[in-house]
């Protein structure tokens, strides 16, 4: 079934085509003219609509259809309008039961699905009717419920509903009016508690000090990827290739299903600190996973989330720094739970973060995500002091002064959007510099941007380097110059010395690994990790890449072929440099879109995607590779079906630990990539693995997730074979069996 609506779907998508004109042909949206259908629904199939949105879908496209927090368009507002108000009802109810929930298509079944399409039609300024709708009505969704000559009360009710915001005669749409906007699924039965929920002490607490977050102790895990230079490495080898396959389970976690799990926990004197979706912190002995206490330090999520993980936590002195999706930061005692300060980073609503943080001595750094346009307060990388809570610098992401501010065109600054920052930074402590990427400009083309692709927009897609005492940039280089296409440049800068020189190495969503001196900001290198068709040319010198012809004559609504899709060559995922090897171990994904540029009339990223295989992979999504850091070679590779989802840790014993969609997770050989070790979870295997060790025994923690945005709906779209469970998320952790 999959397969067939898929075609037809992705006619319907597509504006302009045989497919539209025929449901054009249907009764006129005006009503003016002919036997009307009357279509209609009832007020109790909205309602019932209401709440299976809530269920299953407010999670991505938020509770009030357009608040959603991940790469999710709204479902409400003129663009949804203009696109969905000239198709039919079964358009729309194919279209949800061809491909949401992403993750589990068609779960919804029939009639939940007619009364979610039922929802949006009443939240589009449809008036209930007495006739409910089935998923054949034919009838424009325009025009169901204003069918004319019925006499439908108040004159004006057969006028243009896409007359957004009540153009004369036409019906208003309804926003959030009876809706509970913003309430409805948030809560639950956790209600708005925040404080302790369990009380309870860590026993003899040794404060965290700048100069173990320097040096982190082996037996811990202070920093989100192990170091402040990223390196995803531990010098633990009691775990290692000639025993590895040895490892058993010792204890597991469940963690909370709401929301999306793509974290890493922190683990310090034998205490692990987890943090679960819905901000719920828990510390745990970290050799029996017993629970110490937790805290419910809110907001609460809807359940089905995607774009909402907490990617780390952090630690300094006796705190544990939460970087909460709200775009606040939350400091916690690491003793007993208690919440110490709470400080939001804008004074402007509708930021969030899911960057994770790292703490740099008293300073918490911590990004920002959801600055579309429009954005006034802009798009910025924060430091707060860690024991006051207090803001004490900002970097903004969009270029403010100088000739970089001037690489927008002739947008004015309250019009430039993105520049997000969604992954946490490194940190060099010798230079004091600390790197992060930035994500591209939204809306995501630039034929939404009112920009050309000779526009630059600094500094998105860029490397920025910064003093972390004030802020200030040292240096920026941009790697996808007017990026059009959500591929991310955002991802880990990962810190490391080779050849005499000190290097930062980061790679995106095009799939290519950059190689920069982190000092001087000068361009070294790169590698295609798989293939690319973004751009044609890449200068080997200065890095500078050129599009190819065909994106400069891009059109609404008109597909061009893309790889790699926004699944990511390279996504969220953080590589691991293996350092007694010199290699980087990173986990790839291979897939293509058809990526369809909407325009964008009021909001969103107005892209509409169809995930494809990648050309001769063999239909292998899932690539781990490793590079030499020297040379920039493909050590080896090792390719599967089942996409990666998460961060690869390596470690002195020889050994990379990586986990898959399909719930594996493997120990691999760093020198060759063979498989040692193999265990399945409960659900795919989603977040940041970590090693530590406590009374001298090495554990290995890796974890269950959910939800997760493209990397996980394209490959759920090219491989529907692999069923993933849709509840589990949980930390998982292994040692030696000590009999072996
Ligand atoms: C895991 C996140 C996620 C969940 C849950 C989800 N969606 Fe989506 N939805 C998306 C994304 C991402 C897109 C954009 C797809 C693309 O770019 O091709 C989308 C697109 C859509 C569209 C097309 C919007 C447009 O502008 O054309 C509709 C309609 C839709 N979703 C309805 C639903 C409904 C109804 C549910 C619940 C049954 C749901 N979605 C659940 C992520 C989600």
């Amino acid at each position: 079934m999959i397969g067939r609506w898929r075609l037809l779907i992705v006619a319907a998508m597509i504006a302009g085509c045989a497919m539209i004109i025929v449901t054009a042909q249907q009764p006129s949206p005006s009503g003016a003219s002919g036997p009307a259908q009357g279509a209609s629904y009832t007020a109790q199939q909205a309602e019932r609509g209401r709440v299976a949105y809530q269920q299953n879908c407010s999670g991505c496209h938020g509770p009030n259809l357009d608040d959603g927090p991940s790469d999710a368009p709204p479902l409400t507002g003129v663009n949804f309008v203009t696109f969905w108000g000239t198709r039919s009802v079964g358009d729309l109810f194919n279209y949800i039961m061809d491909s949401m929930p992403p993750a589990t298509p068609g779960a919804l079944g029939d009639e939940t699905t007619v009364n979610v399409v039922a929802y949006i039609l009443q939240r589009m300024g449809a008036p209930a009717g007495t006739t409910a709708l089935t998923s054949s009505v034919t009838t424009t969704l325009s025009a169901v419920g204003r069918g004319g000559g019925r006499g439908a009360g108040g004159g004006g009710r057969g006028g243009d509903p896409d007359a957004v915001g009540g153009g004369g005669g036409g019906t208003p749409m309804v926003f959030g009016a009876g809706t509970g906007a913003g309430g409805g699924g948030r809560g639950g039965a956790l209600g708005d508690f925040r404080g302790v929920t369990v009380h309870g002490e860590v026993k003899n607490y040794v404060p965290v000090t700048f100069e173990m977050l320097k040096n982190p102790p082996a037996s811990d895990w202070l920093v989100f990827r192990g170091n402040y230079q990223g390196w995803s490495y531990s010098s633990l080898d009691q775990i290692n290739r000639n025993n590895v396959q040895h490892l058993q389970l010792v204890w597991q976690w469940a963690m909370n299903d709401s929301g999306t799990n793509q974290t890493s926990p922190v683990v310090h004197n034998g205490v692990l600190y987890l943090v679960s979706p819905s901000h719920i912190v828990q510390a745990l002995d970290a050799k029996t996973g017993d629970l110490i206490w937790e805290t419910r330090a809110g907001p609460y999520q809807a359940p089905g989330g995607s774009g909402s993980p907490i990617r780390s936590i952090g630690i300094m002195g006796d705190k544990i720094l939460l970087p909460a999706n709200n775009a606040h930061a939350v400091a916690i005692n690491a003793r007993n739970g208690e919440i110490v300060w709470e400080t939001p980073l804008s004074d402007v609503a509708g930021h969030a973060t899911t960057s994770g943080t790292i703490v740099v001595g008293d300073k918490m750094l911590q990004g920002m995500t959801g600055c579309g346009p429009r954005q006034t307060d802009g798009c910025y990388i924060s430091a707060i002091d860690v024991n006051s809570g207090k803001r004490l610098w900002r970097f903004q992401t969009r270029a403010q002064t100088g000739p970089e501010a001037n690489t927008w065109g002739s947008l004015p600054m309250d019009q430039r959007g993105g520049g997000e920052t969604w992954i946490a930074g490194t940190y060099d402590p010798e230079l004091n510099l600390t790197y992060w990427g930035t994500a591209q400009a939204k809306p995501w083309s630039f034929m939404n941007r009112g920009t050309t692709l000779a526009d630059k927009l600094l500094y998105t897609s860029s490397t920025v380097a910064l003093n972390v005492d004030d802020g200030k940039l040292a240096w920026y280089h941009q790697f996808a110059p007017a990026e059009s296409f959500d591929l991310d440049e955002v991802f880990e800068r990962v810190l490391l010395d080779a050849g005499n020189r000190k290097l930062v190495f980061n790679a995106g969503k095009a799939g290519v690994l950059w190689k920069m001196d982190r000092q001087s900001g000068e361009f070294l290198g790169f590698k295609e990790m798989v293939k690319q068709t973004v751009w044609e040319r890449i200068d080997p010198k200065t890095g500078v890449p050129t599009y190819r012809p065909d994106v400069f004559e891009m059109q609404y609504d008109k597909p061009i072929n893309i790889c790699p899709s926004t699944q990511g060559g390279k996504n969220w995922g953080a590589m691991s440099y293996n350092q007694p090897t010199g290699v980087l171990i990173v986990p790839l994904g291979q897939s293509c879109m058809d990526f369809y540029v909407r325009k964008t009339v009021g909001g969103g990223n107005g892209a509409v995607r169809r995930f494809l295989a990648m050309p001769d992979t063999n239909g292998n999504i899932g690539k781990l590779a490793a590079y030499d850091v020297n040379t920039m070679q493909e050590v080896w590779s090792h390719q599967q079906r089942a996409a990666y989802l998460g961060g690869v840790i390596s470690t002195a014993g020889g050994i990379a630990i990586a986990g898959d969609i399909d719930r594996y997770v493997r120990a691999h050989d760093v020198k060759t990539g063979k498989v040692l070790w193999q265990t399945r979870l409960g659900t795919s295997a989603q977040g940041f693995p970590i090693t530590y060790s406590v009374d001298g025994k090495q554990y290995i923690a890796v974890m269950a997730g959910l939800g997760g945005g493209s990397p996980r709906n394209a490959p759920g779209a090219i491989a529907p074979e692999i069923k993933i469970p849709q509840a589990g998320q949980a930390l998982y952790v292994y040692a030696l069996d000590d009999q072996k």
